[in-house]
């Protein structure tokens, strides 16, 4: 059958800064994804949207064509209202861990798919899978039944949602192309909507550690997802916060997943712990869960835990099992007196990456027990000598990289100047 367009037409339109129409959007990525439009073809267009932007209709309608491209989820068969949450990424961010099954024990169903990570940014399925046994694949009939039965379930997208951006995505990604906010905003929306769920929160990350490390730009994503899901009909808010500094204590897979049984044990650090329950709040809200548990009730009384520990079983982990520990560690201490005053997140996050917690391709496999602990967060005094990080790894030849990664990541200052950091939530976004 004859093609509808000639994929060089719209390249040349998009490079020519015009709107792309809905019928050629349509077209071009359902060509793509059936291999009509050749890979260095939808390259060219991906660097002309890039380059050039898409309009809001623009963005709308390339979320649908992805959507379209693939199966949609629904989860009419659950008597409670479905929330998730979608972060965009960051160092220590563990926050699903905890979140999901705190969420479930406040009455609302979260059904969420998740990602892995890539560079230096963790991944929410390969951290779960430090845990032996658990299963991040599950069928659509797994999912439902373990949504059912503990109100939560965190596992791997199948290959029938959004097909057109899992083989975008992998384009992207070698053609340097992922920062386009109209593609980033469509990645992701496309996914969630997919997914089938009611209402949505994001995080959208910004500082050092994020995608966005402008705040303004983060802004920007946040109000188009936003604007993507609510015309969607998925009730969708947007929280910025904050990724200048890395999130709780732990960066790297095992040792995340031991923070996270800490908060849901009702302890854990405070940054974790405050943005858990301002997300949990939000999600509860967003769902229209009335007159139930407080997020910071069912941290304390073990209702989380009960709902976490019925979550990693369901999906054949063993919550009791000893997490796996990395082999070999090395200890960073603070070379003078005085306060600790910034730590940089994407250095934190380059140096777990490169000490095996992260993957720089896909399909690589990662260390369950490798990864940073940080002892001292800014704002607290330190003293020379002092323990600052502890290195994990397996293979001890990974230190020497991972040390020049953190060069320059601290700052220690006795001149009572004042600590740099972004608040924890920076803006709030409602559509
Ligand atoms: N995560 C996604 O799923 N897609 C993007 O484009 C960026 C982050």
């Amino acid at each position: 059958m004859a093609e509808l367009f000639a994929a060089v037409e719209i390249i040349a339109a998009k490079r020519d800064k015009h709107e792309l129409t809905n019928d050629q959007i349509d077209w071009v990525v359902d060509a793509y994804t059936r291999g009509v439009v050749a890979d260095e073809q939808m390259s060219a267009l991906l660097m002309a949207i890039l380059l050039n932007g898409m309009n809001s209709r623009e963005i709308s309608r390339w979320t649908d064509a992805m959507i379209n491209s693939g199966e949609r989820m629904e989860w009419s068969a659950l008597d409670r209202p479905t929330v998730d949450k979608h972060s965009t990424g960051g160092v220590g961010d563990k926050i699903t861990l905890p979140l999901a099954p705190l969420v479930a024990a406040c009455g609302a169903a979260v059904p969420q798919l998740s990602g892995r990570g890539l560079g230096h940014t963790g991944g929410t399925l390969d951290k779960l899978e430090s845990i032996p046994g658990w299963r991040a694949s599950l069928s659509n009939a797994e999912m439902l039944k373990v949504l059912q039965d503990t109100g939560a379930v965190i596992c791997a997208a199948g290959a029938g949602l959004a097909p057109a951006d899992k083989k975008l995505y992998a384009l992207r990604d070698v053609t340097a192309t992922v920062e386009a906010i109209p593609l980033i905003a469509s990645s992701i929306m496309s996914k969630k909507i997919a997914e089938g769920t009611g209402a949505l929160v994001l995080d959208v990350k910004t500082g050092s550690g994020a995608f966005m490390s402008d705040p303004e730009r983060a802004r920007t994503l946040a109000r188009t997802m936003v604007e993507l899901g609510t015309r969607a009909g998925v009730k969708t808010l947007a929280l910025v916060t904050a990724m200048d500094v890395p999130l709780g204590l732990t960066a790297g897979n095992a040792l995340e997943v031991r923070e996270s049984v800490e908060v849901l044990a009702g302890g854990g650090p405070a940054d974790i712990v405050e943005l858990t329950v301002i997300l949990a709040r939000e999600m509860l809200q967003a769902a229209g869960v009335k007159n139930t548990l407080d997020p910071v009730d069912a941290l304390k009384n073990g209702q989380a835990m009960d709902h976490w520990r019925r979550m990693i079983s369901a999906q054949g982990g063993n919550p009791d099992a000893p997490l796996p520990l990395a082999t070999e560690n090395h200890v960073v201490v603070a070379e003078q007196d005085g306060e600790l005053i910034a730590m940089d997140a994407m250095k934190v996050g380059v140096a777990a990456w490169r000490l095996g917690a992260g993957r720089s391709r896909q399909g690589e496999k990662v260390q369950a027990g490798a990864g940073i602990e940080m002892h001292a967060k800014p704002g607290e005094m330190v003293k020379a000598g002092q323990k600052i990080f502890t290195l994990h790894t397996d293979e001890s030849d990974r230190f020497e990289r991972a040390l020049e990664a953190l060069d320059g990541a601290l700052r220690i200052s006795n001149t009572g100047e004042k600590v740099e950091r972004l608040p924890l939530i920076v803006d709030r976004i409602e559509g």
